[in-house]
């Protein structure tokens, strides 16, 4: 796992604190090496006119004297370093402070990896990125269900953008379904800027923040960042840092990723797009397409398992993984549903409209 904001922040605390003592420390000294240095150009100007002058000259000298003379303590700078090195410091603190609290809380939570529990052999459902489409998510149930799973385990990212985020996290809190934590449900019981956020995204937080009641606010607090089985992990972003919920995008990230997996298979969500890394015994890697993966001992998976509420492949249907916890085989599985009464629902109850043209297909 690398280091991640909250670390540099004690660092930069750390550096400008000790410039401010630094400064604090040696203004005396400088002030008096300053003092001596102008007792010196004192002296040595009075050597050099009383060398040249004429005698009875001593109009001269004292006008010579003052062109040489040091500046006075008045002027002096350091003063002023000093006043703007502890005022930086205090700047940069009173920021570190106030997004200190919550920063290390996510990276304490990314240390601490749960036991998918409850996970038994057998398939095992793997879905996230769910975000409040009861539509979606009943009928991913429903075939689930179909299917004689035998448990699952979610992805995150239960609420945002969707209409029903209360019946969402309801339905799983029902299931007894493992979850980790993804970055909307984070955001959305919180109340960290959403900076990171475009501003469609943003008002969907707004909305949900309002919306969600408080026990499932709770619940969803509650969940950790990455949880682990016999023989898989489940985080929503990027393993090697969870808390920071950067994308599994291309080649360098992934094997970054692949370094710090400690299981042959990682299950994520977070881009809504269902695909699948894979390096093999000698350290390559491709990637493509979910199929029907056989994982080999010898090598190892980042399995996206796309979006069960707000797909963004370009096909509206919802998505979700079937992992063989014996054979250790993993299947896409796509689930039509009533597309058109999720958008109902989100125009609805005023979320942005284009929460609902999203789920026409258009990425
Ligand atoms: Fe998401």
């Amino acid at each position: 796992m690398t280091l991640g904001h909250a670390h540099f922040g004690y660092f930069t605390l750390w550096l400008c604190s000790l410039l401010g003592l630094l400064f604090i420390l040696t203004g005396p000294v400088w002030g008096q090496e300053r003092e001596d240095a102008g007792q010196r150009g004192d002296k040595h100007a009075e050597e050099r006119v009383a060398a040249d002058k004429p005698a009875g000259e001593d109009a001269g000298l004292e006008r010579d004297v003052t062109a040489v003379d040091p500046p006075k303590r008045d002027d002096d700078p350091v003063g002023w370093w000093i006043g703007l090195a502890v005022l930086v410091g205090l700047i940069v603190f009173s920021g570190v402070v106030a997004m200190q609290p919550k920063e290390r809380e996510l990276e304490e939570k990314a240390l601490a990896v749960s036991a998918c529990g409850g996970v038994a052999g057998g398939k095992v459902a793997v879905f996230g990125d769910i975000h409040g489409n009861l539509q979606a998510l009943e009928a991913v149930l429903s075939d689930i269900k179909q299917r004689g799973v035998s448990s699952c385990v979610c992805t995150g990212d239960l609420v945002g953008y969707g209409a029903n985020p209360n019946e969402c996290v309801q339905m799983i809190r029902d299931l007894g379904c493992p979850a980790v934590l993804g970055n909307h449900d984070h955001h959305c019981t919180s109340a960290e800027p959403l900076d990171k956020f475009n501003f469609v995204a943003a008002m969907s937080v707004l909305w949900t923040r309002d919306n969600l009641e408080e026990e499932h606010k709770e619940y969803l607090r509650k969940l950790p960042l990455v949880c682990e089985g016999e023989n898989f992990t489940v985080v929503h972003a990027d393993l090697s840092s969870p808390q920071d919920w950067s994308y599994v995008l291309d080649d360098e990230t992934a094997r970054t990723m692949f370094e710090d997996m400690r299981k042959p298979v990682c299950f994520i969500g977070h881009s809504h797009s269902p695909l699948a890394y894979v390096m093999d015994g000698a350290g390559k890697i491709s990637v493509g397409p979910i199929g029907d993966e056989r994982i080999e001992s010898s090598g190892k998976y980042i399995v996206n398992v796309g979006s069960v509420g707000q797909a963004r492949d370009g096909n509206p249907a919802a998505a979700y993984v079937l992992f063989d916890v014996e054979s250790l085989s993993v299947e896409l599985v796509r689930v039509e549903y009533d597309v058109e009464a999720a958008q109902e629902a989100i125009l609805r109850v005023d979320l942005p409209p284009r929460n609902a043209r999203r789920l026409s297909g258009s990425v």
